[in-house]
């Protein structure tokens, strides 16, 4: 895979910002703050990205931590923590090296960003990570994209104004869909243009695997969650997925 495989560069930031700015909920910042509003100890959220839904969770008390592999991503995260006057507890890390002294209580990956990891070792040395990353009883709580959401791929333009003179676009075409390892690769090409004429393009690749529930509940006990499971459809705590919901929920307790 490319060096600028999932990069989140300058552009790539930018636009995720415009699209997706601090709070815009997919139904799942409400449902990530009851999951854990008696979280006993302190949170993760690893791909923090620009703080869409830990800023939400800070303000409402919680004690969350961050990282994120985009210096571009953490930089917007950063600026708006101190417009609101908060800390901003995030550091650049990664999935696949990611430390920390104090255990947590419960680590979240909301928004499909475990699906970036694509590499099938790769993916399930996180999640031991991420099992040796929390305290007894502690939860890692997992959002993916299901399966058809991701395999069908195609073609689309998106533009954004973020002033009148200015226009971000993004062209996004597959590349390649490999059924058989279970990744999408789509290439993202990013414009910024001002007044009409181009000032910068950023191209990306970007790769993500797609999951069976079975599967992923098989890699969850394989990586040491041998507690309960709970999976659930569409942010509905509990209710078993179906074809028609959109994201599928794991919470896999640490015994
Ligand atoms: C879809 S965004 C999610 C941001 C945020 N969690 C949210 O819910 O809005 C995915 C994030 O994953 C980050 N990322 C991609 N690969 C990563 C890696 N290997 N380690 C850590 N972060 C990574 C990207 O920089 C990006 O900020």
């Amino acid at each position: 895979m490319s060096a600028h495989n999932n990069r989140y560069g300058r552009l790539a930031a930018q636009v995720y910002h415009l699209d997706k700015p601090i709070g815009h909920s997919f139904g799942d910042v409400a449902f990530y703050l009851e999951r854990l509003q008696h979280c006993p100890g302190p949170i993760l959220e690893p791909a923090a990205g620009n703080g869409r839904i830990l800023i939400p969770l800070l303000q409402a008390g919680l004690d969350i931590h961050g990282f994120d592999a985009s210096a571009d991503m953490l930089a917007l995260c950063r600026t708006e923590c101190a417009q609101r006057g908060l800390p901003a507890p995030v550091t650049q890390q990664t999935f696949e090296a990611f430390q920390y002294d104090q255990p947590f209580a419960a680590i979240i990956i909301p928004a499909g960003s475990f699906q970036l990891i694509t590499d099938h070792a790769a993916a399930t040395d996180v999640l031991r990570r991420c099992h040796h990353a929390l305290q007894t009883q502690g939860r890692l709580i997992l959002d993916l994209d299901p399966a058809h959401a991701i395999h069908t791929g195609g073609h689309s333009v998106r533009a954004w104004q973020p002033s009148p003179a200015q226009q971000l676009t993004l062209t996004c075409d597959r590349l390649q869909t490999d059924h058989i390892n279970q990744i999408s690769v789509d290439l993202l090409r990013y414009e910024a243009w001002e007044n009409g004429l181009l000032q910068s393009t950023e191209l990306e690749s970007f790769s993500l695997r797609w999951w069976g529930v079975q599967e992923m509940l098989a890699a969850l006990r394989a990586a040491g969650f041998t507690g309960s499971i709970t999976v659930s459809g569409s942010y509905a705590h509990g209710r078993w997925p179906t074809d028609a919901d959109t994201i599928i929920t794991f919470e896999a307790v640490k015994p």
